[in-house]
């Protein structure tokens, strides 16, 4: 059977299927079959999640990020709890129904502070995601008893030797342990990869879909590598939009309740990054609704796209491209149907145990 026509029809691959549709010269069928696998199981509906970047100050030197600690050409900032809450604020009122709060790993925001600012976000009836880097298992527990819902940590890469060169001072096994603890505590569980990493084969690509689907993962975000010319893989530079969008499609065909961002790296490298991969099997965009000097600061490469524009202009312009491709804006909360699907199936299971 044709590969593709084989994942339409039951969302299974093997590593070498998977390697073939990564090297496919001509990938339009890959992406049209992902995007009708997009429509069948969530419908033409585009979750937004407004983006708050709120430290660029990071404790790590992950050798592809421009906020890495050695990176001393750029300028740092933080914003305070007050101000962070106020762009949540905000963002109601631009109709967002989740907010992202993302930074380094920054430890100056310390348990009460995080605990503080996710439990005045909540009193406003928003979802909330965080995307703030490898925690212990009791600060898990503590941002998620004051009320946070989502949790984003990308694998990076699943090959162990790479993940080690590229992250030193940080292991691949904690990383795991992190995710696990997420799913442990009842998160929405996010992660992902980025595709085109100096030393990454295909072949290990194609492990990290496998890694993603048996994980499983809730959310899943792809972004091509872009090379910062502040790190030491300044001389790495390709352009991986089009590995990243393959990897993308394939990952909605093995995984077609999950939610998938069309990532704003993507748009960094192609100026329709993301109606591309909005046409290819994802249903959330996450516009920066970061406000002032900072949306410029949080530079992780170049090429950052809207770090000039104001976040209502963003939120207008972002409307405007999904509707011009015949998709609307979701007006709910947007729970990845992978999650709902994946506690539902799970309460059932403690209630048989109970009774039996
Ligand atoms: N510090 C947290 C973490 O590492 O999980 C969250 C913020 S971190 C900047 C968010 C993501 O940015 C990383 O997971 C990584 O995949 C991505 N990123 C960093 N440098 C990048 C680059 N040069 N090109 C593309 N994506 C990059
Ligand atoms: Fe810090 Fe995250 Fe960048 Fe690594 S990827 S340097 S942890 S902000
Ligand atoms: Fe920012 Fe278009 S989304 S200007």
């Amino acid at each position: 059977m044709d590969i593709i026509q084989k994942v339409i029809n039951t969302h299974n691959l093997t590593q070498a299927e998977i390697i073939e549709l990564l090297n496919l010269k001509e990938p339009s069928a890959l992406y049209a079959a992902a995007d009708e696998t997009r429509k069948k199981y969530l419908g033409g509906g585009v979750h937004l999640r407004g983006l708050i970047e709120f430290s660029n100050i990071c404790k790590n030197n992950c050798l592809y990020c421009g906020l890495r600690c050695g990176n001393n050409k750029i300028k740092r900032y933080r914003m305070d709890e007050e101000t962070i809450i106020s762009t949540a604020r905000k963002a109601k009122t631009y109709g967002y129904k989740t907010i992202v709060l993302q930074s380094g790993e920054d430890p100056f925001y310390d348990t009460d502070k995080l605990c503080r600012i996710i439990k005045g976000i909540k009193q406003m009836d928003l979802a909330l995601t965080l995307s703030i880097g490898e925690k212990s298992y009791e600060e898990y527990r503590a941002y998620r008893q004051a009320g946070a819902d989502r949790y984003l940590l990308r694998i990076e890469t699943t090959d162990k030797a790479l993940y080690k060169r590229l992250d030193p001072d940080m292991s691949f096994e904690n990383r795991l342990r992190c995710l696990q603890d997420l799913k442990t505590l009842g998160y929405e569980v996010g992660s992902g990869i980025m595709a085109g990493l100096p030393g990454q084969s295909v072949e290990s690509i194609a492990q990290d879909i496998l890694f993603l689907k048996n994980l499983p993962v809730d959310m899943a975000g792809i972004g091509p590598f872009i090379a910062n010319p502040d790190t030491p893989l300044a001389d790495y530079k390709q352009n991986n939009f089009e590995i990243a969008l393959k990897t993308m499609a394939i990952i909605r065909l093995l995984m077609p309740l999950i939610n998938i961002p069309a990532t704003t790296a993507m748009e960094a490298l192609d100026k329709d990054g993301r109606i591309k991969a909005l046409k290819s099997g994802a249903n959330v965009v996450m516009p920066n609704i970061t406000e002032g000097e900072a949306r410029k600061l949080y530079i992780l490469y170049p090429g950052k796209i809207c770090t000039g524009e104001a976040p209502a202009v963003c939120r207008a312009c972002i409307e405007g491209k999904i509707k011009a491709v015949g998709r609307s804006i979701a007006q709910d909360k947007g729970v990845s149907r992978a999650y709902i699907r994946r506690t539902e199936a799970q309460t059932a299971a403690e209630r048989s145990e109970t009774k039996s």
